[in-house]
């Protein structure tokens, strides 16, 4: 059985992924800042030539895209640090390696959807931080997987889905419409990496994401629909929530159809969610 090493265990897109590979047939060593913190590279190296997984699935990360601005210092030690020493390791002990990146390595500025070795040129701290991972991973390995995703949302973890929910009672709720992606479930991710690995596809880049694409005003609204809740939903420009961090306006990015459209994922999430 091939025993496959995750960082991030218990973040939200571990918590579907572990699973997810343990019913596709693999061992998993769950990792999080407990037992591997990732900036610590003589206990990355420790820990990995102990355990001497076949595969490194690289989820842990700082993920608050707006705290980021002001603590770059923080997020660029974890984003790009922390990966580069599981870069180094997995390259020194040769073992492949998949970093889980985002659509805010673009800048937002192409018209239809980018593909995935399309230039990047973030816009915020935290795409950067991101996109320093990625050239870390390139720097050192031959054998990597990098997957983009963008505007996750899953059942253990903060997102935009159960922000939404707990914000139905407002009167009103203004969402912006001028920013287009691609919503994209975590379960969708986990299987879609775990289809990376059992089927041993050339490494490379991939964008793995909800198919379509929507704003998050268009987002929200299917979220109330399925939710079936009656909200006096409004839509809105990005300038009248400035934000510390600023968004790519389109940051659609071709699938290769990896995913199902991003409509039918939420319907399956909002069924579950409602169990
Ligand atoms: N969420 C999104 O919308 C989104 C979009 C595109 C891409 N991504 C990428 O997808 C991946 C998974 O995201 P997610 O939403 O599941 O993130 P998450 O819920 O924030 O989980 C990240 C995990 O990493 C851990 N971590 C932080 N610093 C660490 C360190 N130094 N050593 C070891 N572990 C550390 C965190 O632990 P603590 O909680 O204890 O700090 C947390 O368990 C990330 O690479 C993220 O950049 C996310």
């Amino acid at each position: 059985m091939k025993k496959i090493l995750v960082t991030g265990a218990k973040g939200m897109l571990g918590h579907d992924l572990c699973p997810t590979l343990e019913d596709a047939g693999f061992e998993v060593f769950e990792t999080d800042l407990h037992n591997l913190d990732i900036t610590n590279p003589e206990q990355v190296e420790k820990v990995l030539t102990a355990e001497k997984p076949d595969a490194v699935v690289h989820c842990a990360a700082y993920t608050n895209v707006n705290k980021a601005e002001e603590d770059t210092e923080t997020a660029m030690k974890i984003n790009e640090g922390g990966t580069e020493n599981l870069a180094k390791t997995c390259a020194k002990l040769d073992i492949p390696i998949v970093y889980i990146s985002t659509d805010y390595v673009f800048d937002g500025t192409k018209k239809e959807a980018y593909l995935p070795y399309d230039k990047p040129n973030p816009l915020n701290a935290y795409g950067l931080t991101k996109l320093k991972g990625e050239e870390a991973v390139q720097r050192h390995c031959t054998k990597f997987y990098i997957t983009r995703t963008s505007w996750l949302y899953g059942l253990h973890g903060k997102n935009f889905v159960e922000t939404m929910i707990s914000l139905a009672d407002k009167p009103e709720l203004k969402v912006v419409d001028d920013q287009i992606g691609c919503p994209t479930w975590t379960q969708e991710l986990a299987d879609g990496i775990t289809t990376l690995l059992t089927e041993e596809a050339p490494f490379g880049i991939y964008h793995i994401c909800g198919s379509g694409k929507t704003s998050w005003y268009g987002f929200a609204k299917e979220i109330f629909e399925l939710a079936g809740l009656k909200v006096n939903l409004l839509p809105c420009k990005s300038d009248e929530f400035p934000s510390p961090a600023k968004r790519p306006q389109y940051s659609v990015m071709y699938n290769d159809n990896i995913c199902r459209t991003w409509k039918a994922a939420l319907k399956d999430y909002m069924k579950l969610r409602g169990e």
